[in-house]
């Protein structure tokens, strides 16, 4: 399956895109994972990405639609992936389509995950990532079983530099101007499938499968 994550920040996308990764086998792509990990390698493009990142603003859309092309098209993404921030932008949205019709593969679904600024801010300010496998915790919600130490690894935890208040609420706002429009982009393509993100991760797990056709129904 070819799937599209969209949603503001801190809704869960990444939270939800690893464990559906899991169950689908494929690839959970993503592009702010992608660039963290130009900044942590010292590349060209993460010195140019790091800044913009830390104030919350985007990367140009010829670097990331250069990244996604490259990435979509590399083996073990091949009967699918999860797009996880990315597209953000209608020009990202258009050369996605355009990326993915020339190759005959294009996008099953797009899920919109839901909720208000208020749920976002105190996710976003409450996170703490792994700094080695980048695994998501929230210091209330779902805090990691020894304080500061990821569960899956052993690496340390840390906060996003980009998950400051004044950050947090650039990214939010930028969200709304260039991020959300593209729900209607894709509803007018019968793609776009709604999903509460204020329930509990479980909760949302549960709807996500239903959502895109694979969940269960219980009776
Ligand atoms: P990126 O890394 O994509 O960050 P983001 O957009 O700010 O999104 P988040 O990772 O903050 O949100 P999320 O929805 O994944 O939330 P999460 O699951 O972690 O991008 C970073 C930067 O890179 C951008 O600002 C930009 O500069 C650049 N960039 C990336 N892509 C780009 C593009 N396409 N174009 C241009 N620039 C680009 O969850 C958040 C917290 O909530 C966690 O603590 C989690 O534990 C908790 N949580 C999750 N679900 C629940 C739940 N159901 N209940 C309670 N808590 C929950």
């Amino acid at each position: 399956m070819r799937i599209v994550f969209l949603g503001p920040q801190g809704v869960g996308k990444g939270t939800q895109g690893a464990r559906l990764s899991e169950r689908l086998s494929v690839p959970a792509l993503s592009t702010g994972d992608m660039l963290r990990a130009e900044v942590r390698s010292g590349t060209e493009l993460g010195l140019q990405a790091d800044a913009l990142m830390k104030a919350g603003e985007l990367v140009s859309d010829a670097i990331m639609l250069g990244m996604i092309r490259t990435r979509v098209a590399q083996a073990d993404a091949a009967t699918g992936f999860i797009l996880d921030g990315f597209p953000r932008t209608l020009a990202q949205a258009e050369g996605l389509d355009a990326t993915l019709v020339s190759a005959s593969a294009p996008l099953d679904v797009v899920v919109l995950f839901e909720a208000p600024r208020d749920v976002l801010e105190s996710r976003l300010t409450g996170r703490r990532t792994c700094g080695d496998c980048g695994a998501v915790y929230h210091v209330l919600s779902q805090p990691s079983s020894r304080e500061g130490v990821c569960d899956r690894c052993g690496g340390g935890l840390v906060q996003r530099a980009d998950d400051t208040p004044e950050a947090i609420g650039r990214r939010l706002d930028l969200y709304e101007r260039q991020t959300a429009p593209l729900a209607d982009y894709y509803a007018a393509r019968g793609l776009l499938v709604r999903v509460d993100g204020t329930r509990a991760v479980g909760e949302v797990r549960s709807d996500l499968l239903m959502a895109i056709g694979l969940g269960e129904v219980v009776s």
